[in-house]
């Protein structure tokens, strides 16, 4: 990588890579989901994510590039977190509590992400780009905020 532009190609792979993961981790999160809420928020963002992932080809096609993921770490990270959870989870409070959490981090990873692409699409002078990705930041804060609720409400307090 020698300039901007390539830094922010590889981002950009490593995002679409991050919410391919997300997209086939979300059902199997929803499925675990004892609380009505919790399940129905993975669901409704396994909806919106697929959405993003259209927005991430549109950039790709912006700056003439194959829509193309590369293996990233973090989120391989996160979604195996996630994975424990399921797997070790003795009690469904715990569940919930649990998936919460690995559904939060894993949002606050992409707001960081799309962060950053967007304040390097507006370097690279790419205003469309920057505009889509913004939509997205957009779905992940309020995935975000509602998990938030969800759990400030119902979930945290039945796994005490
Ligand atoms: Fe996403």
């Amino acid at each position: 990588m020698k300039d901007l532009n390539d830094l922010f190609v590889h981002l950009l792979k490593d995002v679409y890579y991050a919410e391919r993961q997300i997209l086939k981790a979300l059902p199997k999160m929803a499925k675990a989901a004892g609380t009505a809420e919790l399940k129905k928020a993975f669901e409704s963002h396994r909806s919106e994510t697929e959405g993003q992932i259209e927005r991430l080809q549109q950039v790709f096609e912006m700056i003439e590039k194959p829509a193309r993921g590369i293996k990233c770490e973090a989120i391989e990270g996160l979604v195996e977190e996630a994975k424990e959870v399921m797997e070790e989870a003795e009690t469904p409070e715990v569940m919930d509590a649990g998936l919460l959490a690995a559904g939060q981090a894993v949002e606050h990873y992409e707001m960081a992400r799309y962060g950053t692409l967007i304040a390097w699409a507006g370097q690279l002078n790419l205003p469309k780009a920057a505009k889509l990705l913004e939509q997205n930041l957009v779905e992940e804060k309020n995935a975000d905020k509602l998990l938030s609720d969800i759990a400030l409400r119902a979930v945290n307090k039945k796994a005490a």
